[in-house]
């Protein structure tokens, strides 16, 4: 039996995750009657191309969520706590891109390889995780199934794109300033980020960390359903356009060797390892172009102890971390009649 046509839309459009959505739409087959591209009044009336087909642009209004069945929103916080609601009580299912609803008790936060299975208890309001939660907990999951989680230190070097098509720019223009000789203008980030690593990403709140570090930390023990879980996280921004990389130390309730992470890990839908030291084999951000899996390597025994590893992950921020886990999330609801 096919999977019933519906009616979809994708707020923030022209935006860095949303410009990746309209491809995936297509290269997943979302089965969809009518797609609607929707944005701020800035780009009402551009249009956005895929496969030659031309999609016009509208504004966001009341009106755009009248006979829609999923909504993928990528169009930020402020903008999501206006129109969540709007969707959800004209029964269209919002999958939100934003950290607006992520830790609400009653929106499910997905990543599909971990916990499809919240979808199924969803009240129209599901949340997408941050990006770098999602490539972390792709990997912890099979991991705390297998070994059972005790604490995890993950560091993070993140991609421009990470902070939209703003981020991006400001990259682009520090260079070419730089290499001109010109002054470099900041805007989108605290410090210069051209030739730098900003230790920064959100904004810092009280207990010391960033909001994004607290994002990664919340949503990961939400996600795995592990309230006790003690993590820590420090994110750092990377002058990389795209991809975002993670060093991470795992202690688990038992010894574990690499050897019988590798093993797990082997087995596990959507995860690649890459990981051969004696040839320089691991994953690099460049290495997450046209490939949409999420990267293992340099995984090895740490030395704080034998129930310590070490591991490398890397993933493609603005499609597994963003714009591709969206639609695999709408993609689970259509075939599973969840709507
Ligand atoms: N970038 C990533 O790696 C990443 C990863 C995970 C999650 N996210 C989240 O995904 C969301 C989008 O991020 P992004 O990186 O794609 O940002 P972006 O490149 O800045 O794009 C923002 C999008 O939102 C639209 N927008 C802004 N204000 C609006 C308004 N008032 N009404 C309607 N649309 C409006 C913009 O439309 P205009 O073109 O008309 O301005 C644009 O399409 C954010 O919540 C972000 O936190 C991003």
């Amino acid at each position: 039996m096919s999977a019933r046509k519906i009616n979809l839309a994708i707020l923030g459009a022209t935006g860095a995750v949303g410009r990746e959505m309209l491809q995936i739409v297509h290269q997943l087959n979302l089965p969809y009657n009518n797609l609607v591209l929707l944005a701020s009044p800035r780009s009402a009336g551009s249009y956005l191309e895929y496969s030659g087909k031309k999609f016009p642009v509208e504004e966001v209004s009341g009106d755009s969520f009248s006979d829609l069945d999923i909504c993928l929103a990528n169009a930020g916080s402020d903008v999501s706590k206006v129109w969540a609601p709007v969707a959800r009580d004209k029964g269209v299912i919002f999958i939100d891109n934003s950290s607006a609803f992520r830790l609400d008790e009653d929106v499910p936060l997905v990543v599909p390889e971990v916990n499809a299975d919240s979808l199924r208890d969803h009240h129209h309001i599901i949340g997408n995780p941050n990006c770098s939660t999602i490539q972390l907990v792709q990997v912890l999951s099979p991991l705390h199934k297998a070994f059972q989680l005790k604490r995890v230190i993950v560091n993070t070097y993140q991609a421009v794109s990470g902070a939209g098509k703003k981020g991006l720019q400001e990259l682009e223009n520090q260079l070419k300033a730089q290499a001109a000789g010109l002054p470099l203008v900041s805007s989108k980030f605290a410090r210069q980020i051209a030739g730098n690593v900003i230790p920064q990403i959100d904004n810092f709140l009280a207990n010391g960390y960033t909001g994004e570090e607290m994002k990664i930390m919340l949503e990961t023990k939400k996600i795995l359903a592990i309230n006790d879980l003690a993590i820590s996280a420090t994110a750092a921004r990377v002058p990389v356009e795209y991809g975002h990389s993670e060093s991470v130390q795992i202690q688990f309730s038992q010894l574990v060797s690499a050897h019988d992470v590798r093993n797990v890990l082997a087995d596990i839908e959507h995860l690649e390892i890459i990981d051969n030291p004696e040839t320089n084999l691991y994953p690099t951000a460049l290495d997450i172009i046209g490939n949409d899996n999420t990267l293992v390597g340099r995984i090895r025994q740490d030395m704080l102890g034998k129930d310590w590893i070490s591991l490398w992950i890397v993933s493609n921020n603005l499609r597994k971390g963003a714009a591709l886990n969206a639609v695999q999330i709408a993609d689970y609801i259509i075939k599973n009649n969840l709507l």
